[in-house]
């Protein structure tokens, strides 16, 4: 068997993306080991469920840290002893400092609730409703410096039906992003996907457009 893909992840709030990627693992269709769960918020909903799935985590307190460049310097320190080969930011609710992403470039994906190149950053489902689109979704995207504006990889759409709201468009969006999410790793998992100088490479050709969730998986 092939040494499976070790990943860490980065997750703010309550983990269902992190609980999609772990229900992966477990069905067989994911092969990854999880060598860290950390987070900025101790009370976290995501270290709760890495913690019942035995994976180590890790919490700091940004407050703890004299500013950014410092915080990211310790936590992508602590990334790196983990032996992660990818980081999975997975509602990660921090900007990340430049000079802490840059030795990991093209062996970080973050997953945004938003059709990107628009909406980047927060409160999107309102953004959507607001600009009266008639689609939204959610994108998968290498990460950069750049707030949400990484090469993108893959995107799962969603019409916007008369009477939604941000709750409604969210609940509807999720089951998607947990979809999405796990399927773009499982590409990397398979070393099927890079970042190379011109963008992303797919199977070692140019990706001209982000692939989209179909029924049947990415396309
Ligand atoms: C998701 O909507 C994700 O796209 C965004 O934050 C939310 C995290 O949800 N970045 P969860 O913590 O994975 O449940």
């Amino acid at each position: 068997m092939p040494t499976p893909l070790r990943i860490a992840v980065l997750a703010s709030g309550r983990g269902s993306n992190l609980a999609a990627l772990i229900a992966a693992r477990d069905a067989g269709t994911l092969p990854v080991e999880f060598v860290l769960v950390a987070s900025d918020k101790a009370s976290a909903g995501a270290l709760r469920l890495a913690e019942a799935a035995g994976i180590p985590t890790l919490a700091l307190n940004p407050k703890s840290y004299p500013d950014r460049p410092t915080f990211d310097r310790e936590l992508f320190g602590r990334i790196t002893t983990s032996g992660a080969d990818l980081l999975v930011l997975a509602g990660f609710m921090r900007v990340i400092d430049g000079s802490a992403l840059a030795p990991w470039a093209g062996r970080v994906l973050n997953i945004h609730p938003s059709l990107l190149p628009r909406y980047r950053g927060l409160h999107t489902h309102r953004r959507a409703l607001e600009a009266g689109d008639a689609e939204h979704g959610a994108s998968v995207h290498f990460v950069t410096a750049e707030l949400d504006g990484g090469p993108l990889i893959a995107q799962a759409r969603l019409a916007i039906e008369t009477g939604d709201d941000e709750e409604t468009l969210a609940r509807r969006l999720l089951p998607l992003e947990h979809r999405l999410l796990p399927a773009v790793v499982a590409l990397v998992a398979a070393h099927r996907l890079a970042l190379g100088e011109a963008g992303v490479l797919l199977d070692g050709q140019p990706l001209h457009a982000p692939l989209q969730l179909g029924e049947h998986g990415l396309q």
